[in-house]
């Protein structure tokens, strides 16, 4: 899950260059980072531990360089583990995303080789400076790859020779070119700024940058046409604005992205062709993603009457011996980089069932791979946890099973009140109570979550986004689950947080918060009426299937107090990363 950028051309300021395209990527890793640069004299490297922030550089001029963001896999999180890595002659530097699953066998052909870092990733540089004794630079670079096992991306730069060199298999990497001017990167974004012409890396491709570009087949070795397209985004300007944090910033755009989900999509109809056309429906997802998908699941089952399966997308590897050519696959994804959700989606494809795309960002591996995309238009998600995203996948698997039963009139009515619904949550008045409790909950060191029926994949989400970043242990449950194990944990004043719609599953789930009372829990309900049970309320309006969507919202913003007052950075959780592109 590594950021990584690198520069070519004739501005004398590469360091720089790299280091504002790294601040672009800090979403997929923000441990440690480095940037080396060419010079007549070695490769010059600087590394640093912690976010990039406000950081300045003090690297020597130069025209060519490259950068790096880590989150750590192999060894801990210190300056020397950080990338770039040079070889023993500081001629060849080299930065990494993935994970080199075989490096302890390949270290054996390099073990007189001086090593100064814990990490996979060291040993390839010195695989290379090996390989450079026999081999010109590039055909070093292309042998040593074929060597790697796992999912990589490198990215490896030669002092003396003028080369850089990218090569992929799973993460993404993309080459932007400019007057003159190459930029090698994880995403567009960091390119955008400098060049709309960009070359999507495939796997086993390898791009040789230097005064020109060639490209690579690296199974063949032989050159391939570069496949040169034009990327005309609206790069919605994503800062902060008025708001202290990115995440609360994305929780108050809901409203009006539910909105413009409602009433302008049409593609909707297209999904339902697939869906209607397919026998057998999966939704897969990571995390929040699978959140969303699980409430997909109760959406297909409670409206269009449908059987839908749905699994985490790391467990689907192991579920999906029985898909077939008129199998329908449909991932969830904000990113569209997740590699846990590409891998399942790329044997899905292998069986040559249908693959879909639901996501948010455009131009990811995700969005090329699938056979049909449905973006959610929520704009770029900065914040590490997920919450805009989420509700827009809600309301698109809402207005998707409404299609499906010919009531899509009535689907968007539903979306449209659920936005209603959630901008009254940003009332002075809402804000504060939310406030009050986090000040209540902060010291927490354990906190239950529990709801029945459509209000379960809410609880689950509820416990994921305060666990994340407020670093409370917070577990969600299916009410009925209580019973069967995790009322053990229930001890005086442990808080439960008991979601109550007034549905079916009302009385049973009141039940269930009864239990946890009996053995001293502090009751928190979110309902929209209060019971004598509830030791706090939380008013959300019954809006009945449509509070699938807004029912979490309050909880959003009690994880992003909880955080703040716990002076967390709730944009960046600890061990998080935005895109998370490892195994
Ligand atoms: C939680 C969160 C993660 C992501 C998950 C999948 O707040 O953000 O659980 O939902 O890593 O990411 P995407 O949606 O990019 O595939």
């Amino acid at each position: 899950m590594c950021g990584i950028f690198a520069y070519t051309g004739h501005k004398p300021n590469a360091a720089n260059i790299i280091l504002d395209g790294l601040k672009t990527l800090e979403y997929r890793g923000y441990d440690s980072w480095g940037i080396a640069v060419e010079t007549s004299k070695g490769i010059a490297v600087e590394k640093h531990i912690g976010k990039i922030g406000d950081a300045q550089i003090r690297l020597p001029n130069a025209v060519r360089g490259i950068g790096h963001t880590r989150w750590a896999t192999h060894g801990g999180v210190t300056v020397e583990n950080s990338h770039p890595h040079l070889d023993c002659t500081r001629e060849i530097a080299l930065l990494h995303n993935g994970i080199v699953e075989n490096f302890a066998e390949l270290k054996k052909d390099v073990n007189d080789h001086t090593f100064r870092s814990q990490t996979d990733t060291e040993v390839v540089v010195h695989l290379i400076e090996n390989l450079c004794s026999m081999y010109p630079f590039t055909e070093a670079v292309m042998i040593a790859f074929k060597k790697l096992k796992g999912l990589n991306a490198i990215v490896v730069m030669h002092n003396k020779t003028g080369e850089t060199v990218a090569l992929k298999n799973g993460s993404p990497l993309v080459i932007g070119i400019g007057e003159k001017e190459y930029f090698i990167a994880s995403d567009v974004t960091g390119i955008l700024p400098y060049t709309h012409k960009v070359i999507f890396l495939k796997d086993n491709e390898m791009a040789v940058v230097a005064d020109t570009l060639h490209m690579v087949d690296v199974h063949t070795g032989k050159n391939l046409t570069p496949q040169i397209e034009e990327i005309h985004w609206n790069m919605e300007n994503a800062d902060k604005g008025k708001f202290t944090h990115f995440m609360l910033k994305e929780i108050f755009e809901q409203p009006s992205i539910l909105q413009n989900l409602a009433t302008t999509n049409d593609r909707i109809a297209i999904l339902a062709r697939y869906v209607r056309k397919a026998k057998g429906t999966f939704f897969i997802g990571a995390g929040t993603a699978y959140n969303a998908s699980l409430a997909g699941a109760y959406l297909f089952s409670k409206i269009a009457k449908q059987h839908v399966n749905t699994a985490p997308a790391s467990e689907f590897n192991y579920l999906e011996d029985f898909l077939h050519e008129k199998s329908l696959v449909i991932a969830l994804s904000q990113s569209g980089e997740t590699i846990d959700i590409i891998e399942p989606m790329n044997r899905a494809k292998e069986k040559k069932a249908t693959v879909i795309g639901i996501l948010n960002t455009i131009g990811s591996t995700l969005y090329r791979m699938s056979d049909e995309v449905f973006l959610l238009g929520a704009g770029p998600e900065k914040a590490v946890a997920s919450t805009k995203a989420y509700t827009a996948k809600l309301a698109t698997l809402l207005l998707l099973v409404y299609t499906l039963c010919n009531k899509r009139e009535e689907g968007q009515k539903i979306v449209t009140d659920a936005a209603t619904e959630i901008q009254r949550f940003f009332s002075d008045t809402y804000l504060l109570q939310m406030q009050r409790l986090a000040k209540k909950l902060k010291n927490t060191q354990h906190l239950y979550t529990i709801g029945r029926g459509y209000a379960y994949p809410t609880a689950l989400e509820a416990a994921l986004k305060i666990k994340e970043v407020s670093y409370i242990h917070a577990e969600g449950f299916a009410g009925g689950e209580l019973k069967h194990g995790p009322i053990a944990l229930i001890e005086k004043g442990t808080p439960c947080i008991v979601f109550a719609p007034q549905d079916t599953t009302y009385s049973a789930i009141i039940s269930n918060a009864t239990e946890v009372k009996a053995r001293g829990g502090y009751i928190i309900g979110v309902a929209s009426q209060h019971a004598p049970i509830f030791d706090e309320w939380v008013e959300i309006k019954d809006i009945g299937i449509g509070s699938i969507i807004s029912g979490i919202v309050p909880m959003q913003l009690l994880a992003y107090y909880l955080a703040v007052m716990k002076k967390l950075d709730p944009d960046k959780p600890r061990n998080l990363a935005k895109s998370v592109t490892v195994k």
